[in-house]
């Protein structure tokens, strides 16, 4: 088969498409005929050397894909050869062939098509177990999404108003408009506004009960501010740095939690029990037309650089595909 190989870390030319060895089924696991694979920070991160592949995942990136079943090992029950699928991966999406533990298999939501099913799986286990699973958003409080117009944000933003949540969202001014017709009440231009002052005015200067962030040490004193008490801050991204000062008595006083998560790392049986409570908490809001994979662009997989560049470019709303045959 053929996949996209790092040659060495840098820039989007050491994508490089490549003759490579087919995966074999190991035990517990399907063999995917890769239709579609979503591009991912992480993937970026990866090919600069940042974010190495974890122990035993497939060498080459790609954190999701859509596809067909073509083998599955003895094992294996619940699925068969020739069902349509998407999954979420520890690697090895951007490649013609992928093996998949059976528990990170989702079947394609109704109404989604198979390469579109390609941009959820990630987006939604990452969204789902940080607010829903760990953070607990309820409906009636509000929720504040950093990077609204990232793949994780506008999911995030879709799945906060489908659960009844309140929904603010940070992003550049050309964004904006995308974002409210996603569900998002109140947008933040976080190069014009202070995000702490507006959500404090929208929220009678109650601040937001959760707040997923993508921004790391950047954000860590100002989200703190922007915390309600009993907050719950959910940090999932470092895009601006990892290490800040944390003032512990303004987290005692508002009663308040701070959590950092990795999807990627996360032991087989944890990852399975995510993907279980995606498909029955999130999957029937798909199917009920209240979430939908929202997909800039699909670009053919031997266009991966091409793809990682408009990426990094942060012109894009949603995801970017990348497409097999
Ligand atoms: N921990 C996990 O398990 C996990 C899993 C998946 C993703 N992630 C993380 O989630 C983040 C989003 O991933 P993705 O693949 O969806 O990324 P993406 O589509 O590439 O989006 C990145 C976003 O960052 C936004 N941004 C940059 N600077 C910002 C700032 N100062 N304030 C607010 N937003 C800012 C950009 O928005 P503008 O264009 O509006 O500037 C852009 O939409 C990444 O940091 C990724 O590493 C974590």
């Amino acid at each position: 088969m053929h996949a996209i190989k790092i040659q060495e870390p840098g820039g989007p030319d050491m994508l490089v498409w490549s003759e490579v060895p087919d995966p074999e089924p190991g035990p517990g696991e399907v063999i995917v005929d890769v239709r579609a694979s979503g591009v991912n920070r992480g993937d970026i991160l990866q090919r600069q050397g940042h974010y190495p592949p974890p122990p035993g995942a497939s060498p080459y990136p790609g954190l999701e894909c859509s596809g067909t079943i073509s083998a599955i090992a003895d094992d294996v029950r619940g699925w068969t050869v020739g069902q349509q699928v998407c999954a979420l991966l520890a690697g090895g999406g951007y490649a013609e062939r992928v093996a998949v533990p059976a528990g990170q298999l989702l079947p394609v939501p109704d109404g989604v098509d198979l390469v579109d099913s390609a941009a959820l799986p990630e987006v939604a286990c990452t969204v789902w177990s940080n607010v829903v699973r760990l953070a607990r958003l309820t409906a009636g409080e509000t929720l504040l999404v950093h990077g609204g117009g990232s793949g994780i944000g506008t999911f995030a933003i879709q799945l906060g108003s489908a659960l009844g949540a309140t929904v603010a969202a940070t992003a550049r001014l050309p964004k904006h408009d995308q974002l409210r017709k996603l569900g998002a009440a109140h947008t933040i231009d976080y190069r014009e506004q202070d995000f702490v002052e507006e959500v404090r005015q929208v929220t009678d200067s109650r601040g937001a009960d959760v707040i997923l962030d993508i921004i790391g040490a950047a954000y860590l004193e100002r989200n703190l501010a922007a915390l309600a008490t009993g907050g719950r801050l959910m940090v999932i991204g470092m895009q601006g740095g990892r290490k800040a000062e944390l003032d512990l008595g303004g987290l005692l006083v508002k009663r308040a939690a701070v959590a950092a998560t990795a999807l990627r790392p996360l032991p087989l049986a944890e990852k399975a029990e995510i993907v279980r409570g995606v498909r029955e908490q999130v999957w029937p809001l798909i199917a009920a037309g209240r979430i939908r994979p929202i997909v800039d662009r699909r670009l053919p997989l031997t266009d991966a650089a091409e793809a990682h560049r408009l990426v990094e470019s942060s012109e894009h709303v949603g995801k970017v595909l990348l497409t097999v045959g």
